[in-house]
């Protein structure tokens, strides 16, 4: 774990004040910097030590055998990897005749900034070699939001000693690194060992390139870069290149105070079609267009670019300084992962590392799009986008599957099923609902008509479809969906899921309203109005089930009626239960990994009374036990409506601070991105009480003890609507609209007006009283309470 106070709580920054080896892996992905289309992990420049070493392009992947012992039909037989491509941060540098490396000589001093408005990485180290001789490095590393394949790294080292030193520093790409074993399965491995074919090496006095290809995915990668060298003494300058590695040198000998500058560009390229010239020109080109703005204009851009982000994104929080910086940092990084994804997807870890294999599952639009479509609405036009690329894969896997319309896969990178494992794979059906919810609330929020017509529509149409053929009406006209995996992996392949089948109800419903929208499209579809009638009676007929003894919905059918877990007797060390206990045994039990019927009350809060969201609250609440990340904030956004403000902020911590403070000790492996977006998603819906089922943004807004004040921005059909959240009062105020504009909205299901003219500052109602104290299962209560001076 990375140690409580490992990073001072600042506003706007994640400053690390001492290299911790042991956290080493953890840092490069809580520093890693990405634009949605290059990552590159936190490293340290000079390559070594490492925890993992990662740099990625979005989508560049290797197929690899997904080894089953006793396979079915039907099952996915190679999945897909994110690849560690060109590295292209080192920068090593030779001290007299010592190599800078910290695990030798003295470390005076070692510093490192995520500048969350910058958008840059900075590092500052004072080190003595092993030789007495001392110098001081600054780097600042950035990969701009502005050029999506441009990457950027300004070095400069100053003599810190009072004689004159000889530096020469070698700025490399490396194709091919050798990483730590990603994969027991030999097979697997094996792919994944050196998994790029040399194709061509290049080099010019200051830079060269290199491009490789995959093995068997067929894609190409070019990185190529330049540099530009300042300094006060004579200096050398030279390159050279293998099939794996270019290396441009640096030399010099510089007085005491004197700096040697090293500005690196560098970028990146990659394709399945272009040819081998035209990659190598591509890269060339962004090259050039990195020079022309040059390092001050890269770093310009950056922070207009940022600026433009928070001026729509950000939140302030009064009363917990560390959710303050928290939910900063998420927001950085989830904008990092879908800013230039263009087309590509965003991946449960962005591109911060190796986790999950790079795949994109249901987090993306249930966690990270809803962020992005209230705060940069055009990376989730984008992504949108994307998810209908896979359109045709998504077609086949159906057909494979004897069903109609749209199976989109669970994990994937480029399109095609990836899990291995069916019962939390392509059980997990509820990602269609999940596309079509977004797509649903993407046009609602963005009023993007044309997104609707030319892809939503279809999205609509297909995923209902799916539902359609795979759920069926019973003799009494009820609608199942049987045999299915919702959001809780402890409770798989089992008949009418609330979350599933809810928000199936709610893609039939509007796959049949939309196509009453745009006829002549339908129409093309083959939708005949036969099949909306049939979408609508699925819906009307939806089935929920409710266990009427104890009055508390049933997440799926029979689940209050299962044997209960044993908590009491599960030591705290058997967790996560997935790797301690066989799955044929959660399976059969009364024990939930993450928020699915709470889920459910979120999304589709429009289907419960609040007397019963309250009871399920209780009931789920005693048997979750919070084995996955995509947990807490859902956990704090109910806890905050059914009247646990206390608890929704220590869920709200624990979803902001997942990585922060590696809370699940697996940050090494990248982000956690839903994690990170449930932190506004906590605040905003928690706290803010956001709501969006009806086509009007509501809120319901009531704040903890320790937070006095809540304020943040939403965008709605190009306006930017600021709350501003006190414990008894809330502002509403209307910016970047027409004079005449009006926004209604609903506070506490009272209907509000926003105009230019003026805010509307309305009353928050007192809290309710005399709540039964919830309960957790033992030890399951939130990982992070409020520190002591905050309590
Ligand atoms: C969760 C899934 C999630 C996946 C990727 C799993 O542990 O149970 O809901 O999609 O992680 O984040």
């Amino acid at each position: 774990m990375i140690r409580e106070r490992a990073y001072p709580v600042e506003p706007w920054h994640i400053r690390e004040t001492q290299l911790d080896m042991d956290v080493l892996a953890q840092s490069e992905s809580v520093f890693a910097l990405s634009n949605g289309h290059v990552g590159l992990r936190g490293n340290l420049d000079e390559g070594e030590p490492h925890g993992l070493p990662g740099t990625y392009l979005n989508s560049f992947y290797e197929l690899r055998p997904l080894p089953y012992a006793e396979a079915g039909f039907g099952f996915p037989e190679s999945g897909q990897t994110i690849v560690n491509v060109t590295n292209g941060k080192l920068i090593r540098l030779l001290v007299d005749d010592e190599p800078l490396d910290v695990r030798y000589g003295e470390l005076l001093a070692h510093e490192r900034i995520l500048d969350l408005r910058a958008g840059t990485l900075h590092r500052t180290l004072h080190w003595r070699s092993p030789a007495g001789r001392e110098v001081r490095v600054h780097s600042t590393r950035l990969v701009s939001f502005r050029q999506r394949s441009v990457a950027a790294i300004r070095y400069e080292v100053e003599v810190a000693d009072d004689k004159p030193l000889r530096l020469i520093v070698q700025s490399e790409l490396v194709a091919n690194e050798t990483l730590p074993p990603q994969s027991r399965d030999p097979r697997v491995a094996a792919v994944l060992e050196s998994p790029l074919l040399a194709e061509e090496e290049l080099t010019t006095e200051d830079g060269g390139l290199l491009i490789h290809r995959t093995k068997v995915s067929g894609l190409r990668v070019a990185a190529a870069m330049e540099h530009e060298v300042d300094s006060p003494a004579h200096t050398s300058i030279e390159s050279e290149g293998y099939e794996d590695w270019v290396r441009t040198t640096v030399g010099c000998v510089l007085e005491p105070g004197q700096k040697l500058r090293v500005v690196k560009y560098l970028t990146y390229g990659w394709s399945s079609r272009r040819s081998l010239p035209a990659l190598r020109d591509q890269v060339g080109a962004a090259l050039a267009a990195a020079r022309l703005d040059g390092w001050d204009g890269l770093v310009r851009e950056q922070r207009e670019y940022l600026d433009e982000f928070w001026d729509a994104a950000d939140v302030d929080v009064d009363g917990d300084p560390e959710v303050q910086q928290a939910v900063r940092f998420g927001l950085f990084h989830v904008l990092q992962a879908g800013a230039r994804a263009e087309r590509r997807p965003i991946s449960a870890k962005g591109l911060t590392g190796p986790g999950y294999d790079g795949h994109a599952f249901w987090d993306t639009e249930m966690f990270v799009l809803p962020v992005l479509t209230y705060t940069h609405p055009a990376a989730v036009r984008d992504a949108l986008y994307w998810r209908y690329s896979t359109l045709e894969q998504a077609h086949e896997r159906a057909r494979t599957l004897n069903l109609e319309g749209a199976a989109f896969p669970w994990r994937t990178i480029q399109g095609p099923e990836s899990s291995g494992y069916w019962p939390a794979g392509t059980a997990a059906f509820h990602i269609a609902a999940g596309i079509a919810d977004a797509v649903r609330r993407y046009v609602l929020v963005s009023g993007d008509r044309q997104l609707e017509r030319e892809i939503g529509l279809t999205l609509l149409v297909e995923t209902a479809r799916l539902w359609r053929s795979l759920g069926h009406h019973d003799r009494n006209g009820q609608f199942h969906i049987d045999g299915v995996t919702g959001p809780d992996e402890y409770t798989a392949v089992k008949n009418d899921n609330i979350y599933t089948n809810l928000m199936a109800q709610r893609n039939l419903l509007a796959a049949a309203e939309v196509v009453m929208r745009y006829r002549d499209e339908a129409f093309h579809l083959g939708v005949t109005d036969e099949e909306a009638a049939a979408w609508r009676d699925a819906a009307a007929g939806m089935h929920v089930p409710y266990d009427e003894e104890i009055d508390v919905h049933q997440q799926v059918e029979g689940f209050t009626r299962l044997q209960e877990w044993d908590f009491a007797h599960t030591p705290q060390d058997k967790y996560p239960l997935l790797l301690h206990y066989p799955y044929f045994d959660l399976y059969r039990k009364q024990v939930v990994k993450q928020a699915d019927l709470v889920l459910a009350m979120h999304w589709r809060g429009d289907a419960f009374t609040p007397e019963q969201k309250l009871r399920n609250f209780l009931y789920y609440e005693r048997r979750t036990v919070r084995d996955s990340s995509l947990s807490a904030c859902t956990q704090a956004v109910l806890a905050a409506e059914v009247g646990y403000h206390e608890l929704a902020h220590s869920y709200l911590r624990e979803a902001a601070l997942m990585d922060l403070h590696d809370l699940n000790e697996n940050t090494r492996d990248g982000v956690h991105m839903a994690s990170l977006a449930g932190a506004w998603i906590a605040l905003v819906a928690g706290f803010g009480g956001l709501r969006d089922h009806d086509g009007v943004p509501s809120f319901a807004p009531r704040l903890s003890s320790r937070i006095g004040r809540l304020s943040f921005s939403l965008q709605w059909c190009g306006m930017r609507l600021r709350v501003d959240v006190r414990p008894h009062q809330t502002t509403y105020a209307l910016h970047h609209a027409e004079p005449d504009a009006v926004l209604e909205l609903r506070h506490y299901g009272e209907p509000v007006r926003v105009t230019c003219a003026e805010p509307v500052t309305v009353p928050v109602p007192p809290p309710s009283e005399d709540l039964p104290p919830p309960e957790q299962p033992p030890g399951r209560a939130p990982l992070l309470r409020l520190p002591e001076h905050l309590s």
